[in-house]
């Protein structure tokens, strides 16, 4: 007997990264920023306002949206603020899909994507990634929604903003570009938000602006998309102390532009000693890096690795049993990684 819907007793939840007890481990396991964040949200909080926690907040975030809009030149209608970038996706799913209106991605990647997809009975059409007819297909295929992760997670892996120009004009349905990690990327996709009405690009405040802890994203899209969306979203969904802090960040984008430098510099001497190391890694976009492991099996690396208090993300999923996502943290968490690898022989 249960009072649940069959689709809900019959998935699995998502799996969030292991959030280990703490100030003596290395964390490199959920893609935070290893730097703190801009001193002006510390004086932010400093000078807030209790009057503010009394009252509800501000239904659309409209601070933030102002300060997003002129950082970004869009006008503050074409954001929508959400409880971190997950809150968006979970908002299009409602607002997309159910069983007669499906999603469609390339795989591997955020895993997030099928787990939202159940909760809606929604039909999956996972697409891989290094199919070289990737695009035909997505334009073809006629789902409700399409979604992009670029940078992809876990592999780091970048698709042009030309060629997801092409696309977004050949989709019949939203095209959902997850800029999660954009911080830390050559390029951004953006600038389609002009010529084409079925493009949401998903923004998070988790990684380049150190701020996973608050729980702030956003989205950037036409006002015809934003308005509607806005019906799906909680009336509420960011929180007063939320909106004064993503604000004050992302109004200092001097800071932000500082720690993503330190965090892109980190990511190439990572890669290179990994390699040097044996690892096999591409090039990655974001601020992790997906190492293939080749002498040892990538289940015990993990475990060696936690036994030492150094925690990097192993997925015992199709096509990644055999590499670890290690995010980029400082030049003495990383030395950490790297000699603990050593000591184990990797
Ligand atoms: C690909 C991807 N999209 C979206 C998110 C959501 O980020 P947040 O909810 O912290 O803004 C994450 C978080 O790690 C992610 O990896």
């Amino acid at each position: 007997m249960t009072y649940f819907r069959k689709n809900i007793t019959e998935m699995k939840g998502y799996t969030p990264g292991f959030q280990p007890a703490g100030s003596d481990v290395v964390k490199l396991n959920t893609n935070e920023n290893p730097y703190p964040t801009s001193p002006a949200v510390l004086e932010t909080l400093g000078s807030f306002d209790p009057e503010q926690l009394r009252r509800y907040p501000q239904p659309m975030g409209e601070k933030f949206r102002e300060t997003a809009a002129e950082v970004l030149e869009v006008r503050p209608e074409n954001i929508m603020c959400t409880n971190g970038g997950d809150d968006l996706l979970t908002i299009c799913f409602r607002a997309f899909c159910d069983s007669r209106h499906g999603v469609a991605y390339p795989g591997p990647t955020y895993s997030l994507y099928p787990v939202l997809a159940k909760l809606q009975n929604c039909a999956i059409t996972e697409f891989a990634f290094n199919d070289p007819d990737l695009f035909t297909k997505l334009a073809d295929n006629g789902a409700a929604l399409n979604i992009l992760c670029n940078p992809n997670a876990p592999t780091g892996a970048l698709i042009t903003a030309d060629q997801m120009s092409k696309l977004a004009g050949k989709l019949e349905g939203i095209l959902l570009i997850d800029e999660a990690y954009t911080d830390f990327a050559s390029e951004n996709c953006l600038p389609l938000i002009a010529d084409h009405d079925n493009v949401i690009i998903l923004r998070s405040m988790s990684k380049g602006y150190s701020l996973a802890g608050i729980r702030f994203g956003f989205c950037i899209a036409q006002p015809t998309i934003i308005n509607e969306l806005m019906k799906v979203k909680d009336s509420y969904n960011v929180d007063a102390v939320a909106i004064e802090v993503a604000s004050a960040a992302f109004a200092d984008q001097s800071h932000f532009a500082q720690n993503v430098k330190k965090v892109i510099d980190e990511r190439a001497r990572l890669t290179s000693e990994l390699r040097d190391m044996g690892l096999e890694i591409n090039d990655s976009q974001t601020n992790f890096v997906l190492a293939k492991c080749i002498d040892q099996n990538a289940g015990d690396i993990y475990e060696k690795l936690a036994a030492k208090n150094i925690f990097v993300r192993y997925f015992n999923l199709e096509g990644l049993t055999d590499k670890l996502r290690i995010t980029v943290g400082t030049p003495q968490q990383n030395d950490a990684l790297l000699s603990a690898l050593k000591e184990i022989g990797k």
